[in-house]
């Protein structure tokens, strides 16, 4: 089998005494630190969904917000993924930061925000964006390029004298955590893990996992 080198990851202690007692909290000071080093798009995350027959699919999305209620990320309503989230609404996240030496994993239920809140943040996107969200039947087969760039100018006329109106078919999930895991890397394969699980109403136990 063939053997790729490893490099040296960022190995900084992580204890209990450590962590903020709400995951939520711990979490932002988390990100926040993600966000001031130096690498890219800490804010990617994988989202993992069954559909009803046990079928599972991953791919990469974007946390757009979070706070109390929980992680947000905007999406095609007729995607796959929507599709198994509408079967199963079982899902996890899973923020890779590999180069600082941390890996966050969320377990938890997804359901759709509110209209308003999708509307909010489909306002802020660019026009081209907008006009995309418009265009992709997200998850479908299509002919070619060229008929996606074809049904891209449609969309461009069709809306040119007005504000892009926000599609019913898109907007933005929430994914509530039933559990919450904190990764940091150290020396030897001795990780620290720390594992936020729910015990009651914004209650929150907190153990260590082995490595
Ligand atoms: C860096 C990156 C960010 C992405 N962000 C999103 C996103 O926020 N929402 C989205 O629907 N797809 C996003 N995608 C595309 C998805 O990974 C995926 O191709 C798409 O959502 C269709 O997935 P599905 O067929 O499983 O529903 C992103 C891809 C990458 C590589």
């Amino acid at each position: 089998m063939k053997k790729y080198s490893e490099p040296q990851l960022p190995s900084t202690p992580l204890d209990l005494s450590q962590l903020d007692a709400d995951p939520f909290a711990q979490f932002h000071i988390w990100f926040k630190g993600a966000r001031n080093r130096n690498f890219p798009m800490p804010h990617a995350m994988s989202l993992a969904t069954s559909a009803a027959n046990g079928v599972t699919t991953l791919r990469t999305v974007l946390l757009k917000d979070y706070d109390q209620t929980g992680f947000i990320f905007f999406t095609n309503y007729g995607s796959r993924k929507s599709q198994q989230i509408e079967e199963n609404p079982n899902v996890s996240l899973l923020f890779p930061w590999i180069s600082i030496g941390q890996q966050i994993i969320i377990v938890g239920t997804a359901s759709k925000v509110s209209r308003k809140e999708s509307l909010e943040y489909f306002k802020s996107r660019p026009r081209g964006s907008q006009i995309g969200a418009w265009t992709s039947n997200q998850s479908r087969t299509i002919e070619s390029r060229k008929s996606l760039e074809e049904t891209f100018a449609l969309t461009e006329n069709r809306f040119k004298h007005s504000d892009i109106p926000l599609p019913d078919f898109w907007g933005g999930y929430r994914v509530i955590p039933d559990s919450i895991e904190f990764w940091q890397n150290r020396a030897d394969r001795l990780h620290d893990r720390f594992l936020y699980k729910k015990s009651g109403q914004k209650k929150w136990e907190i153990n260590r996992l082995s490595p």
